[in-house]
């Protein structure tokens, strides 16, 4: 990967093979994505009270804090608003309604200092979303809720696009994850106990890119490109939104950016629903999927 592309005005067809490629995608916020931010902070700002949600985090308990977080997020997660804002953001961008569809968004919290790195605000670590059974023609879109700085922001690490890293995905299958993993992540406050998919062998988080947009400004990137969550020593959490993509003519011929080193099994295709009438992917591009959950074929770029 050697570009970012500021405000681009490239049709969607030419954005995914350059995202394929590793380019990222900035873009300037529109009046849905600062929709969505506004939706968000609402329902944030009621979930804490009085506080300021940014630095709420000194004023609770652990506990109380992973409580709130704990009910907040699914309700955002699931509210059908979430699904008309996320239309309205693609459309905004260029995407076809009829062939883009799309997972349901999450609300991220990055909570400054450690106080709060695991189960419900989880710190990622490094990782590709592909080692989590996405589909390589999966592209992920993210933007932040209030203001953010470089130390509480997402990193991506670019030597590694191209690049091998060891790592544990072959233990991980979504379908499995998903019957265990979910119910139990608000419990896990103090350290975190479920299997992840982790590098393992020591990476190199230099060179990394960090993109600081405004709120509702938001980030595009292909699911193969190794990513984390930047420490964060802001002194203020960190509140962001990201949902995913897949086109459905990539998503039928299994095409997408290269994979140099995903070995899990299972798959997330079922998970997207279309920008038109939030329906599945046609059965046949979900049984192309499914069939592919043996060990995927690892290839070099
Ligand atoms: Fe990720």
């Amino acid at each position: 990967m050697n570009t970012i592309y500021f405000d681009s005005t490239f049709d969607d067809y030419k954005r995914r093979q350059e995202l394929y490629k590793g380019q990222l995608f900035v873009y300037s916020p529109t009046p849905s994505s600062l929709a969505m931010c506004e939706f968000a902070k609402e329902m944030i700002q009621k979930a804490f009270g009085e506080l300021d949600p940014l630095t709420a985090q000194q004023h609770m308990p652990v506990e109380q804090y992973a409580a709130i977080l704990a009910e907040l997020k699914p309700k955002f997660i699931h509210h059908p608003e979430s699904k008309q804002l996320i239309r309205g953001i693609l459309k905004e961008h260029v995407c076809d309604l009829e062939k883009t569809y799309f997972d349901v968004p999450r609300m991220r919290t990055a909570t400054s200092d450690n106080y709060l790195v695991s189960g419900i605000a989880y710190a990622f670590h490094p990782h590709r979303d592909t080692w989590y059974s996405a589909p390589f023609c999966q592209l992920n879109w993210w933007f932040p809720i209030y203001d953010i700085v470089s130390e509480n922001s997402m990193a991506f690490h670019p030597r590694y696009w191209a690049e091998a890293l060891k790592n544990g995905s072959r233990d991980y299958n979504y379908q499995e994850w998903n019957k265990e993993g979910r119910q139990v992540a608000a419990q896990q406050i103090k350290a975190d106990t479920r299997k992840q998919p982790k590098p393992e062998e020591p990476v190199e988080l230099s060179p990394q890119i960090r993109l600081i947009a405004k709120p509702g400004g938001i980030v595009i990137f292909s699911a193969a490109h190794l990513h984390s969550t930047v420490p964060n020593t802001a002194g203020f959490t960190r509140f962001s939104i990201d949902f995913r993509t897949v086109h459905l003519d990539d998503a039928r011929i299994l095409s997408g950016a290269p994979n140099v080193d995903s070995e899990c099994t299972g798959t997330t295709i079922q998970d997207y629903l279309r920008g038109s009438d939030f329906k599945q992917l046609p059965d046949e591009v979900i049984q192309l999927h499914l069939q592919k959950t043996g060990k995927l074929n690892v290839v070099a770029v």
